[in-house]
């Protein structure tokens, strides 16, 4: 896809961060919005900025967990808009807590949203993006689908899924010389609300060394890249076809990481970890 004027985006937790920032960008190159977040008031603020750039836009209060809800809004977003040429399935949680006494409704609470949400969509949205003629999928993994990190087993398994699902889906469709494509994305540390929303676990501390208030504090030092660069990068990377998208040079450092030492990273993550816990007392 070369350009997106013309063209209808449907995206995920638009009412915040990485969402919002998409939303507005894609409304300045004249694409039309079929909006959706859990949260109304998030959702009414980024739909009022889009609006004032002259292309239509709807709202929808979704909650992606919810499969039947995503097959209703994308069946009535292609009937308000006339097609749908892409979807971003953004919406995301984070959860902090060690695996030893994690909560099973936490771990089932975030693979509900950062995975199922994602299959969801892609699936809901698929028959419409087909009849488009020019369809991408946009899946938001992280840089945590790449590596695994302590208090982040849950995180990671919800992204790392997300990454498995988009490259195969991928491979499916152009096999199948299919007109839609996707794009798996891994932002590296963003600054949204993601850490303020976050659930934290109390066992976090034995792992740790902090408390959530801490642990919060701790992860938001590492968000170094604007949510607007953010959704300039995963738009440059769809107008290319990428098949993944790296954001920030934390994401491109850590992903290089990866590559040279694809086990031998965890020992430095783990240092990594303690170090950060040690400067942080
Ligand atoms: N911020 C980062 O550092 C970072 C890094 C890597 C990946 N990501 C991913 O980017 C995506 C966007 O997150 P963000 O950083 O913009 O965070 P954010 O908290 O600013 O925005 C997330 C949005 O998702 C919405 N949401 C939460 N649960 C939902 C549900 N059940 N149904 C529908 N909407 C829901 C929220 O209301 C919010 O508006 C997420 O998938 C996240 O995992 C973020």
């Amino acid at each position: 896809m070369k350009s997106f004027q013309n063209k209808v985006a449907a995206i995920t937790g638009a009412g915040s961060g990485i969402g919002r920032a998409l939303a507005i960008n894609l409304a300045g190159q004249g694409c039309a919005l079929a909006l959706s977040d859990v949260n109304s008031a998030g959702l009414a603020e980024t739909a009022k900025a889009c609006e004032a750039k002259g292309v239509k836009v709807t709202q929808t209060k979704v909650d992606v967990a919810n499969r039947d809800a995503i097959y209703a809004w994308a069946e009535a977003s292609a009937k308000a808009h006339g097609q749908i040429n892409l979807v971003f399935n953004n919406a995301g949680v984070a959860l902090g807590a060690a695996v030893d006494g994690m909560k099973f409704e936490d771990f089932r609470w975030i693979m509900d949203i950062n995975f199922w949400g994602v299959v969801h969509g892609s699936q809901a949205f698929l028959p419409y993006l087909k009849a488009s003629g020019d369809g991408h999928i946009i899946n938001i993994s992280s840089i945590f689908g790449i590596i695994g990190v302590p208090s982040q087993s849950a995180y990671n398994a919800s992204k790392f899924a997300v990454r498995g699902f988009t490259e195969a889906l991928r491979i499916e469709l152009d096999m199948a010389k299919s007109p839609v494509s996707t794009t798996c994305v891994h932002p590296g540390g963003i600054k949204t609300n993601i850490a303020r929303a976050a659930r934290f676990d109390d066992n976090m501390k034995a792992l740790i060394g902090q408390e959530a208030e801490q642990g919060k504090a701790r992860f938001e030092k590492m968000f170094i890249t604007t949510p607007e660069t953010a959704a300039e990068t995963i738009l440059k990377g769809v107008r290319r076809n990428s098949r993944r998208v790296l954001i920030g040079p934390d994401a491109v450092a850590v992903d290089l990481m990866q590559r040279l030492l694809p086990t031998g990273y965890q020992k430095l993550v783990g240092l990594g970890t303690k170090l950060q816990m040690s400067k942080g007392k």
